[in-house]
């Protein structure tokens, strides 16, 4: 196993063995050097340390897409969301939205989780098994997050598309055809976007109480707070994130419990687990693997010199099974604490939907093992060749 890996020119077998690589990156530097200039950090604590100085250490991409996007859709879309943005935009944005992510509005949203779970389990017992990703996890996280920006159901299908072909450009490389196809979908998703919101000034009844998409074009109207360019993009944002990631998250997490079943047998012995359960989860399969910083002042990072300008790439799977902060940390334990994972960030950009995706899968997980104890593998699952996501593609399960 090398020592380091350089992301814009990965290994075939990287994906499979992405823990592997982690570990011996690890062990041989604090910072692997890659081809573009940029370095990869896996260990715990430094990554820690770069996410808690945002002075240091800036999100905004302007500088690191534009070689990459040029003046494209793609480029407008990804530094225009708030993840990618500087304290004072990033903070202002920020607050338009954060009253939808309270305790309040989160326990107003359990019910209608409930409920759209328990339809997908009596179908899985009808069928008497399921591909989960297409039936179950794609489907419970898109139905949420649309109702919380106020996207009707008949179009929640054109938002998975959209998504994996923006957040897809994301990828360290990308070919010429994923290029034009994200700028399309970020074009596309704009129109979209225009004519809900032209439904909404030509007949405010169709304005649902709470929705988001309203509350930011309140906030676009007030000018000062938001252009029409930033409300679009954060909305597009906001129904990418919302979903993708957690979609990974309860795939990830069903297939790591029916490759463990002695982990299921124990939370049905303490349903009290299902809080640790959940943290483990996206511990062992960090749905995002991958956050970027660039350093605006020459920085050292566990000894290593990044100079000015330098991008880092922090590895969340590798932060997340640092054996220096995780024990034993290449095993799947339910109970584990403490259990302080990065899968959502640290920080001013921490996941705005960290407590939404927390309740979705500590539903989702309950109700699956509850209902069926006995649920097992029926296919190993399918994983998509991408690095920034770590996507399951298909996974089947049986009764
Ligand atoms: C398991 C599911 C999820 C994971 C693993 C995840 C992960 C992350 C991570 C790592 C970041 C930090 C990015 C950075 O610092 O560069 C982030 C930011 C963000 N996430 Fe999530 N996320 C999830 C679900 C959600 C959901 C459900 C929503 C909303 C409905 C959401 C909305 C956001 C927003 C708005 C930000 C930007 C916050 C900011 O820049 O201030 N996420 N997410």
């Amino acid at each position: 196993m090398p020592a380091g890996f350089d992301l814009l020119n990965l290994p075939a077998d990287f994906v499979p063995r992405a823990y592997d690589y982690f570990k011996a990156a690890r062990a041989a530097s604090p910072a692997c050097p890659n081809s573009d200039g940029s370095f990869v950090l896996t260990r715990y604590d430094d990554i820690v340390q770069v996410y808690r100085d945002p002075g240091l250490w800036s999100s905004d991409k302007q500088a690191a897409f534009k070689p990459k996007f040029g003046d494209s859709p793609l480029f407008e879309h990804h530094t225009t969301s708030l993840v990618f943005r500087d304290a004072p935009d990033h903070t202002r944005i920020r607050k338009l939205f954060q009253h939808a992510f309270t305790r309040k509005a989160l326990a107003a949203l359990e019910s209608r989780i409930e409920a759209l779970v328990d339809e997908y389990l009596d179908r899985l017992e009808d069928q008497g098994g399921m591909e989960i990703v297409g039936e179950f996890s794609f489907k419970l996280p898109v139905e949420v997050v649309c109702d919380m920006l106020g996207v009707p159901a008949g179009d929640r299908i054109l938002i998975r598309d959209w998504a994996l072909l923006i957040l897809g450009a994301l990828e360290p490389t990308i070919t010429d055809r994923q290029f034009q196809e994200g700028c399309r979908a970020v074009e596309d998703f704009k129109a979209y976007l225009r004519e809900q919101m032209a439904l909404r000034r030509r007949n405010p009844a169709a304005r649902r109480e709470g929705e988001i998409l309203s509350d930011l074009m309140d906030a676009e109207e007030d000018g000062a707070r938001l252009t029409e360019l930033e409300l679009l993009h954060q909305c597009i944002f906001l129904l990418n994130a919302g979903h993708e990631t957690s979609t990974n998250m309860l795939s990830h997490g069903v297939h790591e419990f029916l490759r463990n079943p002695g982990e299921i047998r124990r939370l049905i012995d303490a349903p009290a687990l299902i809080d640790s359960a959940v943290e483990e989860v996206l511990r062992y399969q960090a749905p995002i693997q991958i956050n970027n910083r660039r350093a605006l002042a020459p920085a050292n990072v566990g000894g290593a010199a990044i100079p000015a300008g330098a991008t880092v790439h922090l590895m969340l799977g590798a932060a997340n099974r640092d054996p220096a902060q995780f024990p034993d940390p290449d095993r799947f334990d339910i109970a584990r604490r403490p259990n302080r994972h990065l899968s959502f960030g640290l920080g001013v950009h921490i996941c705005a939907g960290n407590a939404l995706a927390r309740l979705e899968a500590k539903i989702a997980f309950q109700k699956l093992f509850d209902r069926f104890p006995g649920l097992t593998l029926a296919a190993p699952p399918v994983l998509a060749s991408r690095i920034r996501f770590r996507e399951v593609t298909e996974l089947k399960v049986s009764l």
